[in-house]
């Protein structure tokens, strides 16, 4: 069967490039395929996933030069990958509405929290935790989106309710959603991306 070729884009730890990793070699990812990592951070755990895995990776760094710059080599890794979709997974740097235009319907993020909660410009990492336990929710989760040129503003493919306990901090109510929400909503809505790529 024909598979959707998928790019994974990270900057940190991820986790979420792990629980995609594990999907498919437990077969849960059938549509889809990761042919590739393309890191924004050179030290990203992320890339010794990868290299783990067996999967070809790449960084690409915005320091130093323009935006435009930038988005060219991104667009020519991802090409030399030959990408049909595009999977942000804790990628950092910004990406320019020209970007989100050139692969629109074709990148999807994990946001954790449950949008339109906690969610635009300058709700990352931590934060997002931090601003859910200030306004008191006690429900809160993660959301997997098609990316726009609004930050968290594209359409809603999954979202995930958990709880938020007595006593959390930001630290243990970011855990939880990780481990309840973000590694298990993330691969299977990119694989159910997939399957409609593949079904159209
Ligand atoms: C996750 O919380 C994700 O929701 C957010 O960035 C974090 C990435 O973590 N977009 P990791 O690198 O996958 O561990």
């Amino acid at each position: 069967m024909n598979k959707v070729r998928i790019c994974v884009l990270v900057s940190g730890g991820g986790t979420n490039l792990q629980a995609l990793i594990n999907s498919q070699s437990k077969g849960d990812i059938t549509h889809g395929e990761i042919v590739g990592v393309i890191s924004s951070n050179p030290d990203a755990y992320a890339l010794v996933r990868a290299e783990k895995a067996g999967i070809p990776s790449a960084v690409c760094i915005k320091k130093g030069r323009s935006q435009e710059e930038f988005e060219d080599e991104l667009i020519s890794l991802l090409d030399s990958f030959r990408a049909e979709i595009i999977v942000l997974a804790g990628f950092l740097t910004i990406l320019s509405s020209r970007f989100t235009n050139t692969y629109n319907r074709r990148i999807i993020n994990i946001h954790p929290s449950l949008i339109p909660s906690f969610c635009g410009e300058g709700f990352y990492g931590l934060k997002v935790h931090e601003a859910a336990l200030e306004r008191g929710v006690k429900l809160t989760g993660a959301t997997v989106h098609f990316v726009n040129e609004i930050p968290d503003g594209g359409e809603i493919i999954a979202q995930k309710a958990v709880e938020v306990l007595p006593g959390d901090t930001p630290q243990l109510l970011q855990k939880r959603v990780m481990e309840q929400a973000e590694w298990i909503l993330l691969p299977q809505a990119v694989e159910l991306v997939c399957e409609r790529m593949i079904d159209k």
